[in-house]
């Protein structure tokens, strides 16, 4: 090991992940791997508006980053002085909540006079089955399934990303929340919709299954939650059918998604998936998808349970391995954050070239 390897060896990253509704923290240290992390859930401040309001969010966030910082270094048995570098979510995401994270971080970065590096959200997440005790090797194949995004990428290195497919319109977490809402069921939407699924038997109702043969890898969720929409407006409608019916729409968004992660392993010739993002959590599309994969002779990895949600652990574990991989930070006190950010946009670390979100 160089001298250089022994010093990048025992860095510790703040990881600061303030994207949405999720204030995360966590110190992950490149030697012995996650040292601590938080997350603090904004779900009961929003349920009574029946989704996220921005300024609640940012607010909510201001009052916790510190508290959680704290928690989270005592925790992982260190203090702000052993940190050596600065991670942060720039985007994509809500802009205030992500002005509070970037300015928290790019302030601290100052203070401590450490390198703040920011991260893109998804990188955090298509990264984080790396995490795990079984991860994959590069190159992979992800699928990233949030709340906002719906994409299946091909990623042969840290920011080395090619977009395969997209959604065309609502990502695959968002017609789950959406869908729940239409449903009546309450906020966040999509876990309750799949524990409801859980329950029902599927078959009952005849749902599309947007785009399964439009032989591309793009998604579309819109028109299910509509044939939902449907449905629950006829007049012949019971709450008591609600169970089947969930299930029914958990199905054809599962098929969907399964169809076409196998297409992208097949036109990518890669055999590894990872799946991230929160609707990985996902009970029945874990089942379908281990089963699907296998038969076609490929794996695939998941992030732990704790990660699949949005968390500082992540972040902090990107920002990590871009420090690892060459990339210098900066610190330079300049806030910048990126709402709207391709993640194809990204690019491999590298020292010489400043990294900065455009914004
Ligand atoms: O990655 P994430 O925590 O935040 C974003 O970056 O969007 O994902 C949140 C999304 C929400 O739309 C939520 O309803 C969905 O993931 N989700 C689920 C499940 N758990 C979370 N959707 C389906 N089944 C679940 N078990
Ligand atoms: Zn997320």
């Amino acid at each position: 090991m160089t001298r250089k390897d022994k010093v990048l060896a025992a860095m510790k990253v703040l990881g600061i992940e303030t994207s949405c509704d999720e204030t995360g923290v966590a110190v992950y240290d490149t030697e012995a791997g996650l040292l601590g992390h938080r997350v603090h859930s904004q779900i009961d401040l929003h349920a009574a508006y029946g989704g996220v309001v921005p300024e609640l969010a940012s607010r909510d966030h201001i009052r916790l980053l510190p508290v959680l910082v704290r928690q989270t270094l005592e925790a992982a048995g260190c203090s702000l002085q052993d940190v050596s570098a600065i991670a942060y979510t720039a985007g994509p995401g809500l802009a205030g909540a992500l002005l509070v994270g970037a300015s928290f971080a790019e302030s601290l970065g100052v203070a401590l006079d450490v390198p703040v590096l920011p991260i893109h959200h998804l990188e955090g997440h298509l990264l984080s089955p790396l995490l795990s005790v079984r991860p994959p090797s590069f190159p992979f194949v992800a699928l990233l399934v949030s709340g906002g995004h719906t994409q299946l990428m091909s990623v042969s290195a840290v920011g080395d990303y090619v977009l395969l497919g997209e959604t065309l319109d609502d990502a695959a977490g968002e017609a789950f929340d959406k869908t729940a809402k239409l449903m009546g069921l309450g906020y966040p939407g999509g876990p309750q919709l799949a524990a409801l699924a859980e329950t029902g038997v599927p078959g009952r109702f005849a749902l599309p299954r947007p785009m399964l043969r439009s032989g591309d890898l793009d998604f579309s969720f819109s028109g299910l939650k509509t044939a939902v929409l449907n449905v629950v407006s006829r007049p012949d409608w019971s709450d008591t059918d609600t169970a089947a019916l969930a299930a029914d729409f958990q199905e054809a968004v599962v098929d969907v998604l399964c169809a076409k992660a196998l297409g992208a392993l097949k036109l990518s010739g890669l055999s590894q998936l990872v799946v991230a993002g929160g609707v990985g959590a996902n009970r029945r599309l874990r089942e379908r998808l281990d089963a699907a994969v296998s038969k076609v002779g490929a794996e695939v990895f998941y992030p732990e349970p704790a990660l699949c949600t949005d968390n500082g652990a992540m972040i902090a574990f990107a920002g990590a391995l871009r420090l690892v991989a060459g990339e210098s930070g900066r610190n330079d006190a300049s806030v910048r954050v990126r709402p709207r950010w391709p993640l194809a946009e990204l690019q491999r670390p590298n020292r010489e070239q400043d990294r900065l979100p455009g914004g």
